[in-house]
């Protein structure tokens, strides 16, 4: 054990994670719930490792942030379709010199990140994440929430009342058919997100609210899948990357905090909550582990940061040259 303890091996592969959570994992690998169809033999195997720099130029030149807006088809013909934004997310929002993504990791707990994350221009938090009680550790700005299907329709998140919805932007997917096809999504999404979101617009017409089209989290998805030498989840990514490369697409600059665990490492699932799972870390229905492979290698920034910070710094795609 040298001076700087472990940080997040980039090669991680879920047969190096303790048989309890290698199980869970390797369980979740064997579903197919939405229908993806692996193009090619699925991982890597043969074809050149990439490196941070052109892992960047993939993720910007293969994935669109895109969201629903009220002219888009099926949407556009129903009754609700003006409760939708007219314009993209990515052309009503930003750009943003430098941004903090906040995971909601327990190993933020003590971590008096607070000021840092604060200092920041943008800060993009996920779910029921609250900096109530946590503002030393977790600060206080929040400008954009990312939010799943689950927690909006869920009966203890409040979703619809609770507070800690009310200020900033809030941005919502839902787990989609992999075919990305908008009619079949809508006749079966995975928790109920058009009926709560059209709810949320009645109680809340002034917040600006969008919806992520079903096409990125595929495109991130895919990413993911043709970087790995091991065939992963498939299953939609975590709300903490899709947020990552959501950010990235309107900051120059992203700091993501305790998405790859920093020394205050811990089982504790989320700091605002006394529940603990490695998997909240590691990931079960999520390709977690692989995310964060890739988050580690596009860091520009040092493992140090990683282990005293729980501190990643990627940079926006509009500064990268490709
Ligand atoms: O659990 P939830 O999805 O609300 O957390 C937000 C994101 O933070 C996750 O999607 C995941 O990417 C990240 N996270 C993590 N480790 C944890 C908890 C959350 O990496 N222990």
């Amino acid at each position: 054990h040298g001076l700087l303890g472990e940080v997040w091996n980039e090669d991680m592969s879920s047969s190096m994670l303790g048989s309890r959570m290698k199980k869970v994992v390797q369980n979740y690998q064997a579903m197919n719930k939405y229908g993806v169809k692996v193009s090619g033999p699925g991982g890597i195997s043969g074809r050149p490792k990439l490196s941070g720099p052109e892992l960047l130029c993939q993720l910007k030149e293969k994935v669109e942030v895109t969201t629903l807006t009220s002219d888009l088809q099926p949407f556009s013909v129903l009754p609700w379709a003006s409760q939708l934004p007219l314009k993209q997310l990515t052309s009503d929002l930003g750009p943003y010199r430098s941004c903090a993504v906040v995971s909601s990791a327990g190993s933020l707990r003590n971590s008096g990140l607070g000021k840092e994350i604060d200092s920041h221009d943008a800060v993009l938090r996920f779910n029921a994440a609250l900096t109530s009680g946590f503002e030393k550790d977790v600060g206080s700005k929040t400008t954009i929430r990312l939010v799943n299907s689950q927690v909006m329709a869920s009966d203890d998140n409040h979703f619809l009342s609770s507070s800690l919805y009310s200020s900033g932007v809030l941005v919502a997917w839902d787990p989609a058919p992999f075919s990305s096809d908008l009619t079949q999504w809508y006749n079966r999404t995975d928790y109920p997100i058009f009926t709560q979101y059209q709810r949320y617009r009645r109680l809340h017409p002034q917040q600006p609210f969008y919806i992520l089209h079903p096409r990125f989290e595929w495109q991130v998805w895919q990413r993911i899948q043709d970087n790995m030498a091991e065939p992963i989840q498939k299953n939609p990514p975590s709300s903490g990357f899709l947020g990552t490369v959501l950010m990235m697409s309107l900051c120059e600059v992203v700091h993501v905090y305790e998405f790859l665990p920093s020394r205050r490492k811990t089982e504790l699932c989320h700091y605002y909550q006394r529940f603990y799972d490695a998997a909240c870390t590691l990931g079960a229905y999520h390709p977690l582990l692989y995310e964060k492979n890739l988050v580690k290698r596009m860091n520009q920034g040092s493992n140090r940061e990683i282990y005293i910070s729980g501190r990643v710094t990627l940079p926006g795609f509009s500064t990268i040259n490709c």
